[in-house]
This record gives structure tokens, C-alpha cells and sequence, in this order.
């Protein structure tokens, strides 16, 4: 008689998983400690399972300090505990980083040849791979083929980002910074369905960050604009299959989303141009930068003294409303997606502004955030509404904006491509 195999385990609430990192045998093995430090700071209980040529590269006491667990890699240990199906079992997420090439083919296959391999198998949770080798290998057909049936049966795997490999090459195949990877577990403990293929071939401009309008050569109008949200939309999309510009103004110090195309934009008008030259090829372009209303009139060509006569008087002028000019020139079929932090006051509260800027602005769909008394602004969580010109409304519950960001991309899979 047959069972049904188990049921995959309830996620627990609270914000700590049982997490399982893998650890494939390629130099960005060295990773993964940053990878695994940053799940055990967040509160994670991570077992490290590495390959046995991953120990060639960082040994297993260091994963073993880092993690306060043993360390195994064959099925001949811990046989009482049966540690082959109860590590996979229990898991509520898996993570792999780096997955290598022979890795990604060996759990393709359904191979169980390693604790690793088999956990994969016993695993009913979200599995997150993170490639990392040459770019010969990435785009062989052997691994594409891989990929592809990876993520047919629903299982995540990223797109490595571009860069510096091993040695003078360069060019995908590089893992993605750990602080990407520690975001999207952190999404698919929040949502285990975040991340599907579903935006493959899209062509998408994102804005991100906050202008600066310059006063004098060193002193500019700037604003407090972190250029999470508009990076987290970036990276989800990418992740999402999407082809994804990112148009960064200023921002704290982010990673760089991987597999994403980078532009960068300092002032209103630079970042204007930026994104009507992008939004020209685009079938989606969201407008998640802080653009300033309002620049100095003039910008002095030398640093304003301070004189007797007082301070300078600054005149302002208004920059021009990119979101409204990318609406007038929309393209047929184009989505444009715009943001809105809003607060309450006496003539509405923050929904009724929001339905009132979605009209103003012509665009198809308004993210609304309420901000003020620490909300939004360079906090790592956010909430809202999505609102769209359809008369829809949907509640964006509160989370990391790269869970926001994923609801959003729902909105858009939804429409059928341009
Ligand atoms: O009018 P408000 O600044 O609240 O609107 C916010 C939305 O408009 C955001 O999507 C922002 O990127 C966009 N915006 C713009 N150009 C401006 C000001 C805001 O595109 N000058």
C-alpha cells in the first residue's frame, strides 16, 4: 500500500524558520558564511549541509561555529536520527548557495547520492537555488534545461548576478550578494508562492532612490528616500523572469539586484530623461522614486559664502511631473505604475487622497503608503494599498517591501503582455 507522503510543516508563526543551507563544492562557497550569518542574526535555526567538495573550499568547523549545529554530508551518519528524510522533512525553507552546475543537474535527476541531494528530495518547502559558476557553464543548454525543469515544478532559482567570476573572466554566473539572498528566503518564509516564473520576457523600467537638486557644488535639496521598495521591485521582477532597467537616483547602500540593468539618474531632470528613454522599449514602467517637486532656481558655480549680509534667499521652480509625462506618452498596452506616500488630514484620510492622486496621475495602478511616525521611509518593512484605475482596491498587508513588491507583480502577471 502506498501513502501520501507527508504534508509540508506548517510555518510557525513568529519570524524563525528551520532553515536548510546548502553548500555546493565551487569558490563562492566562502559566501554562504555570510549567507548563513545573516539567516542566524534574523532569529533562523540553520543547519548547514554542504557537498563534499564544498568542504574544499570552507571547512566544516567553520560552518559548524557559525551555525552552533553539526555539520554532515554523507547518509551514513546519524543513522538513528535518520537525518536523510527528518533534515528535509522538518525544513520550512532550503536554500541552496552556491548551487553548481553538477548540483543543480544532480537535483534535476531526483539523485539522492549526498544528505544534500536527499534532503532536496524529502524537502516539501520552499527551495530557493542560487547558481554560481562560469558563464560557459550558466549557459550551457545542460544547465539551462536544468533550470527550466527546476522551476517547472516550482521550486525558485535565481539568476545569478553579472560580474567578476573566478580568475580574469567576467559575465553571469556570479552569486548574487548575500544580502539578496537573506531578502528573498526572507520572502519566501513570508510567501512561499512569491517567486513564480511568471514575467519571463517582460520588459520592465523601474525607478528607485531620491533626487538631488544641487544648490551650489556642494550642497543639494535632497530627500530621505532609501531606494529599498524601488529595488526590491526591481529584484523580485528579475527573479520573476522579467527583463528588468533599473533606473537608481540616490540611495542608501544597496546590493545590487542581480540579473537587473542598472542606470543612474542624480537629479530630476537627468532621471526624467532617463526614464523617458527607457519607457520608450518598456511594457511596464513603475515610478518608485522620490522625485523633488522643486529645485533652486539657479545653481550657484561656486560653494555660497556665508556673508554679513545673512543667509541667501533661494527661489525654487518646479520640476516638471514625470509620472503624468510618462502617462501622456504611454505606448499602447503600456502599464505604468505609480507610488504615493500619503498621510491623513482633515479632508480625507489616507485612501481618499490616494484615489484622488490615481485619477490626477492618469497611471493604471497607485501603490499607497501611509508614512509619518516612522513608517516607509528607510525601514525595511512597508504596507498599504494597490489601487487601480479599474476601480480595484487591494490591501497590501504589512512586510518586507520585497513582499509588497511581489503582490504588485501579481497585479501586473495578471494583465495579459502588450
Ligand atoms: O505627487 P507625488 O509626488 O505624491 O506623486 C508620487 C508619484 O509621482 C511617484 O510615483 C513619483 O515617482 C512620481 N513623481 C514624478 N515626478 C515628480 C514627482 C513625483 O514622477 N516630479
Amino acid at each position: 500500500m502506498t501513502s501520501a507522503p507527508p504534508p509540508a510543516p506548517r510555518r510557525r508563526s513568529g519570524a524563525t524558520a528551520r532553515i536548510v543551507l546548502g553548500v555546493a563544492g565551487g569558490i563562492a562557497a566562502y559566501k554562504a558564511c555570510e549567507v548563513l550569518r545573516r539567516l542566524t542574526e534574523a532569529g533562523h535555526s540553520v543547519r548547514v549541509i554542504p557537498t563534499e567538495s564544498a568542504l574544499n573550499f570552507v571547512g566544516a568547523a567553520t560552518f559548524e561555529a557559525l551555525s552552533s549545529q553539526p555539520v554532515r554530508t554523507g547518509v551514513f551518519e546519524d543513522i538513528p536520527e535518520v537525518a536523510h528524510v527528518r533534515l528535509g522533512q522538518q525544513a520550512e525553507l532550503v536554500v541552496v548557495a552556491p548551487a553548481t552546475a553538477d548540483l543543480l543537474s544532480r537535483a534535476a535527476r531526483g539523485r539522492a547520492d549526498d544528505l544534500l541531494t536527499a534532503t532536496l528530495l524529502t524537502a516539501r518547502c520552499p527551495v530557493l537555488f542560487v547558481p554560481a559558476m562560469h558563464t560557459e557553464m550558466w549557459l550551457h543548454p545542460a544547465t539551462q534545461d536544468n533550470v527550466a525543469l527546476l522551476r517547472s515544478r516550482g521550486l525558485t532559482v535565481m539568476e545569478p548576478a553579472s560580474g567578476r567570476l573566478t580568475g580574469v573572466d567576467s559575465g553571469p554566473g556570479r552569486l548574487p550578494e548575500p544580502a539578496e539572498i537573506a531578502e528573498l528566503a526572507r520572502l519566501l518564509l513570508e510567501r512561499p508562492d512569491a517567486l513564480p516564473h511568471d514575467l519571463s520576457g517582460r520588459r520592465i523600467v523601474v525607478s528607485a532612490g531620491g533626487t538631488r537638486e544641487p544648490l551650489d557644488p556642494v550642497r543639494f535639496l535632497g530627500n530621505r528616500s532609501s531606494g529599498l521598495q524601488g529595488f526590491a521591485l526591481a529584484r523580485v521582477a528579475a527573479q520573476r523572469g522579467a527583463e528588468v532597467t533599473l533606473v537608481a537616483a540616490h540611495t542608501a547602500e544597496l546590493a545590487a539586484p542581480a540579473g537587473v540593468r542598472m542606470v543612474h539618474a542624480s537629479t530630476a531632470a537627468s532621471l526624467r530623461e532617463a526614464m523617458l528613454a527607457e519607457a520608450a522599449e518598456a511594457e511596464v514602467v513603475v515610478m518608485a522614486a522620490a522625485v523633488a517637486d522643486f529645485r533652486p532656481a539657479q545653481q550657484a558655480d561656486h560653494k555660497i559664502k556665508k556673508t554679513a549680509a545673512g543667509p541667501p534667499t533661494i527661489t525654487l521652480e518646479t520640476n516638471p511631473d514625470i509620472l503624468v509625462e510618462l502617462v501622456g506618452k504611454r505606448r499602447d498596452g503600456q502599464l505604468i505604475v505609480g507610488f504615493a506616500a500619503e498621510t491623513g488630514d482633515e479632508t480625507g484620510d489616507v485612501l481618499h487622497h490616494g484615489r484622488a492622486k490615481l485619477a490626477r496621475k492618469g497611471c493604471d495602478l497607485l501603490v499607497v503608503n501611509a508614512v509619518g511616525e516612522g513608517r516607509t521611509f528607510e525601514q525595511p518593512d512597508n504596507a498599504g494599498w494597490l489601487l487601480s484605475a479599474d476601480g480595484t482596491e487591494v490591501e497590501l498587508p504589512s512586510g518586507s517591501k520585497a513582499l509588497l513588491a511581489s503582490r504588485v507583480w501579481d497585479a501586473v502577471a495578471r494583465r495579459s503582455p502588450v
